[in-house]
């Protein structure tokens, strides 16, 4: 199958490159805005992977619909505008889509999922995430997939009733803030140094404390889930997936 790299400059994109060598994917276009790079891809693409800069989503995924190619985003900080230039997209081509691409992060989801509900809103519920100090984002998509996966380990309520992330979701702390409201979900963002990605999930209770952690050592692991993605959503129907499916978890 021959692919295109969006984003091929940077860490991810040279991991990509790096880790395609030796599969049945050939990367035959490597597009970056750098110095050097392809600007966009050739005709021959079957699919592409990007993980770039949010705003460059827009252009390339539509481009890729218009081709009717799959799309593997794993660029993270999308806004809603941003975002909606890639469900659109998803109405014509499959397109996998996923904060987090490592098999280890998208079992943490599923064991975050369950501690929610079984523990229940008793437990305040604190999401930590560090990254390099390069990462331009804040927080980090897979700490905002974790906040999701608890809160729907709640049944979509922040304690008792039903309520929406917004009024679930906290990030950081500053000031006259008050007591912790019961069920509220915390998201707090670190920054330094060479990190690849750390992400915890604290359920505090007034007895104990459960902590859930990933650590990232190597961005293969990234990597390795995105091409891996690719190869599976070639040919699928057109639509939006994550990693989950990807794994066989859904
Ligand atoms: N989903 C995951 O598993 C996962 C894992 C790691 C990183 N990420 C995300 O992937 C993205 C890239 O991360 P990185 O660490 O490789 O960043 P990076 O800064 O090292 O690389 C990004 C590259 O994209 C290029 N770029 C910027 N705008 C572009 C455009 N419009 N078209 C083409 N190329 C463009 C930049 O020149 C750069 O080379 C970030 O959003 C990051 O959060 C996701």
């Amino acid at each position: 199958m021959k692919i295109a790299i969006v984003g091929a400059a940077g860490r991810m994109g040279q991991k990509l490159i790096e880790l395609a060598k030796g599969t049945d994917l050939e990367v035959v276009s490597k597009v970056d805005v750098a110095e050097g790079f392809d600007r966009t891809w050739s005709d021959d693409v079957e699919g592409v992977i990007d993980f770039s800069y949010h705003a460059g989503v827009p252009a390339a995924i539509t481009k890729a619909a218009e081709q009717g190619i799959a799309y593997v985003i794993g660029t993270t900080g999308l806004t809603d505008e941003e975002q909606k230039a890639v469900d659109a997209a998803a109405t014509k081509i499959p397109v996998v889509q996923s904060g987090n691409y490592s098999l280890g992060v998208n079992l943490l989801l599923e064991l975050v999922q369950k501690a929610a509900t079984v523990l229940g809103p008793e437990y305040d519920i604190e999401v930590t995430e560090m990254h390099h100090r390069h990462k331009k984002d804040a927080p980090s998509g897979t700490a905002l997939m974790l906040a999701r996966a608890a809160h729907a380990g709640r049944k979509f309520s922040c304690a008792a009733t039903p309520a929406t992330e917004a009024e679930c979701f906290v990030f950081g702390r500053q000031g006259d803030i008050g007591e912790r409201p019961q069920g509220e979900i915390a998201i707090h963002a670190l920054r330094g140094g060479s990190v690849v990605g750390d992400h915890t999930v604290m359920f505090a209770g007034d007895l104990e404390r459960v902590e859930i952690t990933h650590k990232a050592q190597d961005r293969a692991a990234f990597a390795a889930g995105a091409l891996k993605a690719l190869s599976w959503a070639k040919g699928r129907p057109s639509g939006i997936y994550t990693m989950r499916h990807v794994l066989g978890f859904v």
